[in-house]
């Protein structure tokens, strides 16, 4: 099944280093359109309700502290397609495994840092679009 929109986040290591603008520009060169965009940060409870997928993992605890360091950016995407497109756009999980021209080729910084999510099925897309457009994740603490 495909479905036409997706969910990202540029993670904190891209906002950091000044990637937003870059990242952007190559998700809208790849068709996507943007339908719903926000800079935010992830509380703590936020980002292990997001990654709870991953809480038996070891790098459970690290991906919730890189998650919740600093500011990102959080969009739905529109197009074609567009969950496994995206998939292929950013990348591998490891920059070090990522096709060249992905965004995580590009821009990421390891397997931990790796600069941007992408949603990996339609129902996660859903869920996770919710979860940051809903209006119950909303920050209020030290925003920088
Ligand atoms: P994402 O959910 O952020 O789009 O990434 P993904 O599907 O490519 O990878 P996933 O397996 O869902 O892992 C989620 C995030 O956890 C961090 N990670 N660290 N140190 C490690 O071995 C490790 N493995 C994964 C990454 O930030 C990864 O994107
Ligand atoms: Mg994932």
């Amino acid at each position: 099944m495909t479905t036409n929109r997706t969910f990202t986040m540029l993670k904190p290591d891209a906002v950091d280093k000044g990637y937003i603008g870059a990242i952007l520009k190559k998700i809208n060169a790849a068709g996507f359109k943007i339908v719903a965009m926000k800079m935010t940060r992830l509380t703590r409870a936020g980002a292990e309700e997001f990654y709870k997928i991953h809480k038996e993992r070891p790098f459970f605890g690290e991906l919730v502290d890189y998650m919740t360091c600093g500011p990102i950016v959080a969009a739905i995407l529109e197009k074609d397609n567009a969950v496994e497109d995206f998939r292929v756009l950013i990348g591998a999980t490891d920059p070090a495994e990522a096709a060249e021209g992905t965004i995580r080729k590009l821009y990421a910084e390891s397997i931990g840092n790796n600069a941007i999510h992408g949603s990996d099925s339609n129902e996660n897309s859903e869920i996770e679009s919710a979860f940051h457009f809903s209006g119950r994740e909303v920050f209020s603490g030290n925003f920088f």
